[in-house]
């Protein structure tokens, strides 16, 4: 007789171990099947995020930005440090230590809130009397039952056709997270998320960096003053980013990779580079799960199909993270696994998708939470706007880093916030407090009327609030 369980868990990445934990916590007796393996071929649970995503990324940047400190920014603080070296393999042992301490934080995790483990691959076999029989292939095979089913399968890197990735010269974010020594030419296709960020470590680390994106704009769904001003500082840093091309044929040899594209002027151009990320978005991993045995509804992409309360098709059934609509982000994937843990207990689980924030961790960092400005025109949307710079903040000419501005948009008539965006120092930390604010329904005068502790760069979002009103203090 198989393993019976109240909800199995398919997949351990953000959306899936948080499901399984707050499951757990809610009395549930809660499996979580997971395949991802470490180098010795043991659980490595955590997903992209943990294993090839946000954690090991934001080490490297760590990483690279001291680097670029050392080198270039040290000096302004009379500090000398010449004969400053990178060590790559330690540089990525490290990476490689951050990840292993979150992989076996969340076994213990596992095993506090009694959550139990199966390492293999997840697929639904049938389903009887009333539960789900899913067949776990690791190094046994087994099958367990559950009665709720959470598919939790996430997203994988997207390739052009024809264009595998080898992760040695071609790479997804896997390779390019452990690439062995700096390259001298490196090339990104797609200038998104990935595609700055790794593009920033690597250029740090003194590879000289091409991207080439195929839309007009630059990151065309962040707020486009903010993304203006992104920019600048990425050029001016020696990140060459070329917009509107159109690429052609991708050849891999030993030496190296060459892209053939089409620049914006409709001029053909090769680039020749030592290595190429591919980072052009992602899709959905649901070929491993067998899902039409079961007749679980996928889209034309194969992502799996959710309403609003990330109810698949079939009864009990659920659906979080990647693997379903909205932005692929870790903390929408964790918010949307505690709602349907909750859903299942009978509880009234919610995620608010207006006040979803988005980071990108370059230097400057990017963030951002609500409408842009382009979004409230399209709209119709009557809207005040308050800008105030870095430049004037005095914690920021203390750091050193005056790069950027707080931006706040606000309705006309009422004073809501509708939107804000950030580029600059610690916007990562800085736009918390923003999407508070609009979780609570605050205005720009709410923020305006805050203390906020001096100097800290945080003033610079209640000076962006009293900007909606024009009446800033310290511009
Ligand atoms: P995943 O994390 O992809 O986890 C899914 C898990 O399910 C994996 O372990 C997979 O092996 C397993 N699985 C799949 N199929 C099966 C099966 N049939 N049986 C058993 N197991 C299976 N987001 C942020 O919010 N902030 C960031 O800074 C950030 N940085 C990123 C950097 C990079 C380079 C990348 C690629 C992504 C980044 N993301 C970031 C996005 C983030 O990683 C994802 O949104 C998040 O991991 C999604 O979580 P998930 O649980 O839906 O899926
Ligand atoms: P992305 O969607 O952020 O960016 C892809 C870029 O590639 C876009 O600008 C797109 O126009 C461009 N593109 C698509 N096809 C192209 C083609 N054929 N030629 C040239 N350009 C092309 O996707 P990315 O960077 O792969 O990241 C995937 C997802 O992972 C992100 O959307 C995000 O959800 C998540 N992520 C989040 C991070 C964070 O929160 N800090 C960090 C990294 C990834």
């Amino acid at each position: 007789m198989s393993q019976q369980f109240d909800v199995v868990v398919i997949g351990a990445g953000p959306g899936g171990y948080i499901a399984a934990i707050r499951a757990a916590q809610l009395g549930f007796n809660v499996a979580c099947i997971d395949e991802w393996k470490n180098a010795a071929g043991g659980p490595a649970p955590g997903g992209t995020c943990t294993n090839v995503g946000c954690i090991p990324s934001k080490a490297l940047l760590q990483s690279s930005e001291h680097f670029d400190h050392a080198n270039h920014h040290f000096a302004d603080h009379g500090i000398t440090a010449t004969g400053v070296k990178m060590d790559i393999a330690k540089m990525l042992a490290r990476k490689d230590s951050v990840v292993k301490q979150n992989n076996e934080g969340i076994l213990f995790l596992f095993k506090k809130n009694k959550v139990s483990f199966f390492h293999g691959r997840g697929s639904f076999v049938a389903a009887k009397d009333g539960a789900y029989e899913i067949k776990v292939a690791g190094k046994v095979e087994e099958t367990i039952s559950g009665k709720h089913v959470v598919v939790a399968t996430g997203s994988s890197a997207r390739t052009l056709p024809g264009t595998p990735f080898d992760e040695d010269n071609i790479l997804s974010n896997d390779g390019a997270l452990r690439i062995g020594a700096v390259p001298k030419k490196l090339g990104l296709i797609g200038s998104g998320v990935i595609g700055l960020e790794m593009g920033s470590v690597w250029r740090r680390l003194g590879a000289e960096v091409t991207v080439l994106e195929g839309l007009p704009t630059f990151l065309g769904a962040v707020d486009q003053q903010i993304a203006k001003e992104a920019h600048k500082a990425f050029i001016k840093q020696g990140l060459k980013i070329e917009l509107g091309v159109k690429v052609g044929e991708i050849k891999s040899a030993k030496k190296g990779v060459s892209v053939a594209y089409t620049n914006a002027k409709g001029e053909a151009v090769s680039l020749d580079v030592d290595k190429l990320i591919i980072s052009i978005g992602r899709v959905a991993n649901t070929t491993g799960l067998a899902a039409d045995t079961v007749g679980l509804a996928l889209d034309e992409r194969g992502a799996i199909v959710v309403d609003a309360d990330c109810k698949t098709n079939l009864p009990n059934v659920w659906a979080v993270g990647d693997v379903v609509r909205g932005p692929m982000l870790a903390h929408k994937a964790e918010e949307e696994g505690v709602a349907v843990a909750e859903r299942i207990a009978g509880q009234h689980g919610h995620v608010n998708f207006n006040t979803i924030p988005w980071v990108i961790y370059t230097n400057p960092e990017i963030a951002w939470v609500g409408q842009t400005e382009e979004q409230l025109k399209a709209a119709g949307r009557a809207y005040k706007a308050g800008t105030f710079p870095f430049m004037a903040n005095g914690r920021a000419r203390a750091l050193g880093d005056t790069t950027g501005m707080v931006k706040m948009l606000a309705d006309a008539a009422t004073d809501e916030i509708l939107g804000v965006h950030i580029v600059g120092p610690m916007a990562s930390e800085l736009i918390a407090e923003c999407v508070v604010a609009m979780e609570f329904r605050a205005s720009s005068e709410d923020i305006a009327r805050i203390c906020h502790a001096h100097p800290s760069l945080s003033e610079a979002t209640k000076e962006a609030a009293l900007a909606v009103d024009k009446r800033t203090l310290n511009f």
